[in-house]
């Protein structure tokens, strides 16, 4: 079994044999940021480089980036505890392109470190695209030789990612990985891009940088194109780890146990657990 900081030397070591220089993750407050909070990113910390306001010594980076989504507007809180992969607190393990690379070597990158190093099985790879983005439906084509019916094009709800109502964002594309057959939920069509339930678990999204969003909802193209990705550390854990839901991965057991230890009652999976997940979400929070 490989641990969550394993999995998360392997990323930072990867992407350092890319030439990406490895980045510490910024505060959980972001300073200089009166648009957030908490940070909700691992591109929140390169916002300034991202817009072309101020530079830095390299053009390619990776971090862990301790992240909260508990408000704004990427809010998870709700969903803590009732699906098996959300959290108010996790980490976003992110590789980035000032004006460097782009969507060619993203997606070359993120396909070799999930089926090479990592091993995943291509046949259980899905992928979305932003529904106007050919250039990146055809290089999830070529690269990967995932079979089209398996490349969903998704509207800008899905697929078109930005870090709050204003900054910069840009069309996205996203690797999921499928739990399989036996987790379908009960809905009419349980199918990518339609259903939300936790047999199609988002692991990766690479967005494509390319505009600033104003106030007023006006996108002006970023002087150089860029990439900004995201991968949850707990959501690639249960995968490497072999279990189903993020609870069950080594870095929220323990304290669903030390829980049980406390209260000395037993944890379930099921909706008995609830409060277990939650007050473990929120503890590690
Ligand atoms: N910034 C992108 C996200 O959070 C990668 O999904």
């Amino acid at each position: 079994m490989m641990t969550s900081n394993e999995i998360r030397e392997k990323f930072l070591n990867y992407f350092e044999s890319k030439g990406h220089t490895r980045v510490s993750s910024s505060s959980l407050i972001p300073h200089n940021d009166p648009t957030l909070l908490f940070a909700n990113a691992g591109m929140n910390q390169f916002k300034d480089t991202f817009l072309g306001i101020s530079t830095l010594p390299y053009s390619r980076a990776a971090s862990s980036q301790k992240c909260v989504r508990a408000g704004g507007k990427h809010n998870d809180l709700e969903s803590v505890g009732k699906t098996a992969r959300h959290h108010t607190f996790f980490e976003m393990l992110g590789n980035f392109s000032f004006g460097d690379y782009f969507k060619r070597e993203a997606i070359e990158y993120a396909w070799e470190f999930l089926t090479q190093v990592l091993g995943l099985p291509k046949d259980k790879l899905w992928v979305s695209v932003y529904e106007e983005d050919d250039e990146a439906f055809n290089l999830w084509r070529e690269i990967s030789k995932v079979p089209q019916d398996r490349i969903v094009r998704l509207g800008e709800k899905d697929n078109f990612w930005s870090m709050g109502d204003t900054g910069p964002c840009g069309p996205c594309s996203e690797i999921y990985i499928d739990r399989g057959e036996e987790h379908s939920c009960d809905a009419d069509k349980c199918e990518l891009g339609v259903c939300d339930c936790d047999r199609w678990r988002e692991l990766w999204n690479l967005v494509f940088m390319q505009y600033d969003r104003d106030e007023h909802g006006n996108l002006t193209p970023l002087p150089r194109p860029s990439i900004d990705t995201g991968m949850g550390l707990e959501r690639i854990a249960t995968v490497m780890q072999d279990v189903y839901s993020n609870y069950d991965t080594d870095l929220l057991r323990p304290i669903i146990a030390f829980v049980e230890d406390m209260t000395g009652k037993e944890y379930f999976e099921d909706e008995r657990g609830f409060p277990f997940r939650v007050i473990s979400d929120h503890s590690r929070a």
